[in-house]
């Protein structure tokens, strides 16, 4: 497995590569990032991933410096998972004129919900940084985790909107046997932490259960308080959006339209999303 530090490296290894596929990371990598990496293995002659920690995603400046950094173990676990080659860029390098940026991404109303409205910036820094990394690597395929899910839509619409010729490829969620969703963030949780952390999972598994059994009003506020509440966990939304456009639903579910319920909640100060889809997936 190769490493680059430079763009002019990666770009100048990657000459002759036409089948490339591509899982950008912020490192701490854990199952779920294996996965991505295995998946692309399958499909692609060369795999492609990059650890950077981007700035300009981080609204809270704390949580940046905050972030676990563990590169040699990353570099191995990638190395494990049959990965060819990793960008590992500094700040530096991949903002060279600094930052800020005057560029606007216009995320049609994505950012304006769920994690956009908590973490006022935080879309535009995704956007902008998996833009410049996919115009170093120039990958046929980016692979992304299901977890994220908001973040999916809102590359796909820059992907869109900026008319890059790269395909997604959306990867279901990696969970713990508590079904939990793995998360480089489950590592700030002690022991006691991890054993409530079960509980987003068990009341998006609720809803989806009985979605059909009472009003969805009822359920959400149910779910909330049983699994969460109860539980000591600081929940700052759990709701049910359309799939598509990520429009929250507060009344009627149509059988006929696709849903997904959306937490985002607190245990010990450490933040934790996850999502399911309404519906059976194949
Ligand atoms: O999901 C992540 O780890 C990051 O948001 C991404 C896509 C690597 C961009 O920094």
């Amino acid at each position: 497995m190769q490493v680059f530090e430079t763009r002019l490296a990666l770009q100048t290894a990657l000459n002759t590569s036409e089948n490339i596929g591509f899982v950008p990371t912020m490192g701490a990598l854990h199952q779920g990032h294996v996965s991505l990496i295995a998946e692309a293995r399958k499909n692609h002659k060369t795999v492609v991933a990059s650890i950077f920690v981007n700035p300009t995603q981080f609204n809270n400046p704390e949580d940046f410096k905050k972030y676990p950094i563990d590169t040699e173990k990353d570099l191995e676990k990638l190395r494990d998972a049959g990965c060819d080659m990793v960008f590992l860029p500094s700040v530096a390098e991949i903002y060279p004129q600094g930052t800020d940026s005057n560029k606007h991404y216009d995320l049609q109303g994505l950012e304006a919900v769920m994690e956009g409205k908590m973490r006022p910036g935080h879309f535009q820094g995704v956007a902008r940084v998996v833009h410049l990394l996919l115009d170093a690597v120039k990958p046929k395929k980016l692979y992304l985790g299901e977890k994220d899910f908001q973040q999916i839509c809102v590359i796909k619409t820059m992907v869109e909107t900026e008319k890059i010729g790269t395909e997604l490829v959306v990867c279901k969620t990696i969970r713990e046997i508590s079904g939990l969703a793995m998360s480089s963030r489950n590592r700030r949780l002690d022991e006691f932490s991890l054993s409530l952390a079960k509980n987003l999972y068990a009341a998006l598994q609720y809803v989806k259960q009985e979605q059909k059994n009472a009003h969805l009003a009822e359920l959400l506020h149910h779910a909330q308080t049983f699994f969460l509440k109860n539980n000591g966990i600081d929940t700052e939304y759990l709701q049910v959006c359309l799939e598509n456009d990520l429009t929250k639903i507060v009344d009627k579910l149509d059988g006929h339209k696709k849903y997904r319920i959306f937490v985002a909640a607190s245990i010990a100060g450490v933040r934790l999303i996850d999502n399911i889809a309404l519906y059976d997936e194949k």
